[in-house]
């Protein structure tokens, strides 16, 4: 494909996105205290300074060879409240230079998704499987998932979110612990394991939205904004419509 027909279909695809996950609206008034947990087993200020220590542990971070590769690490980042964590795969190109998840082409793509369900980034919660990002952004290896999981273990044990949001195959089999096909997962709540003791997270499983950009169809889209619509319903927040123009 020519420069310009990248371009274009790129151009095109941008402007598509902007009017499929753009232009909704919440009716009435969005009461911003849906937003954020009711209940806390520990105290903001704590789980806080909890998620700082352990960025700073991934910092540190050498239990497997991607450590040594990277140039930032990307811990996470969001509202340790959080009613909603978001979990990709893995830091790309541009999460690796700034050291923050989803600020890439995706990460534009997964900022609309979120304000489509009315929502803002700081609402939410953004992580990965893995912390680091694999050279050329080759899938992650078993040795790297098993190394870098306990972080995002322990990140959704603070953070408590009453759903979690797998983006795409990678997050959805390591959270579910299945070989399953993102095709036969999304559209359903599953339940991530939390651990012994712990009550298991609700946890739907949805296209990543880099796979949305390479797979770009209406339909695509549209199963994506269902299965949003069905984490708003399930939290009980008002599913935004599609403003006429
Ligand atoms: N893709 C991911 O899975 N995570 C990111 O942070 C960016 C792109």
């Amino acid at each position: 494909m020519t420069d310009s027909v990248n371009i274009d279909k790129a151009v095109r695809q941008h402007l598509e996105m902007e009017q499929f996950f753009g232009g909704f609206s919440v009716r009435g008034h969005a009461d911003a205290g849906q937003l954020q947990e009711q209940e806390e087993a520990m105290p903001a200020v704590e789980s806080d300074k909890e998620l700082e220590r352990l960025a700073d542990q991934v910092e540190q971070c050498r239990r497997c060879e991607l450590g040594s590769l990277r140039t930032n690490a990307v811990a996470g980042e969001g509202n340790s409240d959080a009613r909603i964590m978001f979990v990709g795969e893995a830091p790309g190109g541009d999460e690796d230079l700034q050291g923050r998840p989803f600020v890439g082409r995706a990460g534009q793509l997964l900022d609309k998704i979120i304000a489509a369900c009315g929502l803002k980034r700081s609402d939410v919660y953004i992580g990965n499987i893995l912390k680091c990002r694999p050279p050329e952004n080759r899938d992650p290896k078993v040795d790297e998932i098993a190394a870098c999981l306990p972080y995002l273990q322990r990140q959704i044990e603070l953070i408590e979110p009453e759903i979690i949001v797998a983006l795409g195959a990678h997050a959805a089999r390591t959270l579910l612990d299945t070989t399953k096909s993102i095709g036969q997962l999304r559209g359903q709540f599953h339940e991530y394991s939390a651990g012994l003791g712990r009550m298991p997270v609700k946890l739907m499983a949805t296209y990543h939205p880099a796979y949305l950009l390479r797979s770009y169809s209406p339909e695509n889209r549209r199963k994506v904004w269902d299965d949003m619509k069905k984490v708003l319903t399930e939290l009980g927040l008002p599913i935004p419509e599609r403003s006429k123009q």
